[in-house]
This record gives C-alpha cells, structure tokens and sequence, in this order.
C-alpha cells in the first residue's frame, strides 16, 4: 500500500431497507432511503468526524463501513481491496483490523462473561495468542483504557457507564485495528464523564496510530477529536472539509444551523443565537425532491426542489471542503424569526 492510498475509500456508498406492505401478499412497497450515495476517504491514523440529526443515516453508514450490512449500492475499498460484497471468510484476515464501539456499553457488553473473557474474547474467534498469553495482554489493555488491571475477573455490572466504555475500547483495542469506527460513544454517558471517555479514545488515535470515524450527533463533541468532518443530512454528505475550515467557514445553512449550538464555536459573524431548525427531519422513505434540506431551509428556492446539489469545492472553499449547496453561505444569512434570542453565551 502506498502512503498517499486512503485506508478506507468509500464511493456511491447506499443502503435502501426494503419496506413491506399489501395484503395478502407482502411485497416491497417502498424503501427507508438510510444512505444514499455517500463519498469520502478515510487516511491512515486520521480521526473523520460523522455528525447529523438523529435518523439522518449515521449507525447505517458505521455498519456499513464494518460490513455487519450489506450495502446496497458503491464501493467499500479497505487499503485498495474492493470489500463491498466480501463474504465472512474473504472478509476474515481484515476483520480484525476493523472493529467498532457502540453507544451504549450496557447492552454491548454480555453480562455474564467477566471482563477478562469479553476483552479476550476476540482474541480467542480470531486465533490470536500473544506473547506471554491472552491474560497478560487483557490486564495490558485494561491498564491502557485507564482501568485496575486487576479487574479482569470482575463482571460489566460492578463498572460504570464510563468504565464500561472503557471496556468496550479495550475490547475493541484487542486485535490492534488500523481503524475504528465509534458509533456516538459517549452519548449514553454522564456529561461529566464524556470528556473522559473522549480524552481515551484521543490519546489511542494519537499514541496507536488507530484511524477513527467519529460518529456523533452533535458538532460540539467531534471538534477537538476530529481531524476533518462530514456534516449528514437524510442519508448523504451535505459538507465536508478539515476541521478548521467547516467550523470557520461553513459553506451549508445545515452546518451553520448545527455550529450555531455549539456554545464555543466562533465563526465569522455568525449571530449569539441560535438558528432554529423548524419541523422534523423528513421521512427518508419519501425525502424531498432536489435538496433534502429544503423542506427545512430559510433560502430555498424553486431550483432547490427540482435539482440536487452536487457536493463540489464551491467557490470560495479551500481544497477538500465540498458543499452540497446551490446558494452556499458566505455569512449568516438565518432571518430574525429563526433566531432564538437566548444568547448562546448565556446557554
Ligand atoms: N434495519 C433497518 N430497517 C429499516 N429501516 C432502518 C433500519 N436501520 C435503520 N433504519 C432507518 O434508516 C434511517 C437511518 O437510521 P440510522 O442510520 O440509525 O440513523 P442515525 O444513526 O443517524 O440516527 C432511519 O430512518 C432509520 O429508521
Ligand atoms: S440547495 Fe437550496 S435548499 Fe438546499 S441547502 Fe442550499 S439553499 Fe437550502
Ligand atoms: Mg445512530
């Protein structure tokens, strides 16, 4: 592998779940439009951010991307393999460099198996001994999460959430990935406990060389952990670019929406408040013709609703920030009546 080809190069990525109906025979009627076309690379050791609304296509994207579903439609490459349809034993050598930590380290975690038998677990499915045996190697893993090395005879219910995250990254630390796709880690977490979590899962991206995609609901989370971030509307990418230029210079009114909540981004001269987003995120069974945002969009227009904008380096953009936008931002353009008046400063 050269040192300039991606490690994960994901193009046209869809997934459409079939929808079911008629009586008496059911049939496919429709399709829940999960995600729908998405383009993007992911480097060696570079973290990539995923953030939108909740129902927007993120999970799908993540087990897309570990191939726990089948995708419907594009590519998958993993270090230039074509992955998209590979079957378990084709997907076997590689499986392990790929692994995933869940939202919730309650449900990820099989209550009944100790510590030491979760982490080690995936060890033992993949064939795995290291040097000085599998235990050696979970209390080295425990002591790398920030656990009591000595706990690996204990059970998930005597942690807490934050510690249970915790094993959920030594689980996933077990078989030394190249890449992890982190599907809203910390979300399920105690406020006060998320940094914590986030501060672990930095110092393993920086000090293994681990590659990450980040996924989050929120632009306030994957700031300080994410290289470069992909903004997610209704199953595709609305903007992407380094992180610098997305939260100094966001080119969709989505992104713009989404930043004016994060309490300490400073953009140009984006308002105190908060842009609200009126209505619901639109069924992704019968999104809306052209843009998907437009149903929700201050600026929309009849050629909004007829044609889809195609996620390019608009004018204005630095190299590798696109935007799918046919009337990007240049400044805040919300009008007052979008605005809530309670200063974000004072939120
Ligand atoms: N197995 C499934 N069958 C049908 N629809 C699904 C399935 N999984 C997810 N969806 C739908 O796909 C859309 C995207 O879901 P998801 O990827 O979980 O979004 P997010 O993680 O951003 O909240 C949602 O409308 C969701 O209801
Ligand atoms: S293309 Fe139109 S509807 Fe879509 S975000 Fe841009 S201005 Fe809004
Ligand atoms: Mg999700």
């Amino acid at each position: 592998m050269s040192n300039t080809e991606p490690l994960l190069d994901v193009t046209g990525l869809t997934k459409h779940f079939p929808v079911k109906g008629g009586f008496p025979i059911r049939r496919t009627v429709g399709a829940v439009q999960a995600v729908d076309g998405l383009d993007f690379q992911v480097a060696q050791g570079e973290s990539l951010g995923l953030v939108g609304e909740s129902g927007c296509g993120k999970s799908t994207t993540g087990r897309l991307i570990t191939r726990l579903l089948e995708p419907t439609g594009g590519t998958i490459s993993y270090q230039g393999k074509d992955i998209t349809h590979a079957s378990r034993k084709q997907l076997a050598p590689i499986r392990s460099e790929i692994q995933m930590i869940f939202q919730d380290p309650y449900a990820s975690l099989n209550p009944r198996q100790t510590v030491g038998k979760i982490i080690s677990g995936p060890m033992e499915i993949n064939d795995i001994d290291p040097a000085g045996g599998r235990e050696k190697r979970v209390r080295e893993l425990l002591e790398i999460v920030g656990l009591n090395p000595e706990h690996f005879n204990r059970f998930p219910h005597e942690f807490s959430g934050g510690q249970r995250q915790r094993i959920g990254v030594a689980r996933a630390l077990a078989l030394e990935p190249k890449l992890i796709v982190a599907d809203e880690p910390v979300s399920a977490l105690d406020v006060s406990i998320q940094a914590q979590v986030v501060n672990l899962l930095q110092k393993v991206q920086e000090e293994l060389g681990i590659a990450f995609v980040f996924i989050a609901h929120d632009l306030a989370i994957v700031r300080h952990f994410s290289q470069r971030v992909a903004v997610m509307y209704l199953g595709k990418i609305v903007e992407i670019a380094d992180r610098d230029d997305l939260y100094g210079n966001p080119r969709h009114p989505y992104t713009r929406a989404l930043l004016s909540a994060v309490p300490e981004a400073t953009v140009d001269d984006t308002p105190r408040e908060r842009i609200r987003l009126t209505g619901d995120v639109p069924s992704p069974i019968n999104p809306p013709s052209g843009c998907r945002f437009r149903t929700r969009c201050w600026k929309a227009t009849e050629k909004c609703a007829t044609e889809a904008p195609p996620l390019v380096q608009v004018e204005g953009n630095k190299p590798g920030h696109l935007t799918a936008c046919h009337y990007p931002e240049t400044g805040n353009s919300a009008p007052a009546d979008r605005l809530d008046k309670t200063p974000r400063a004072a939120a």
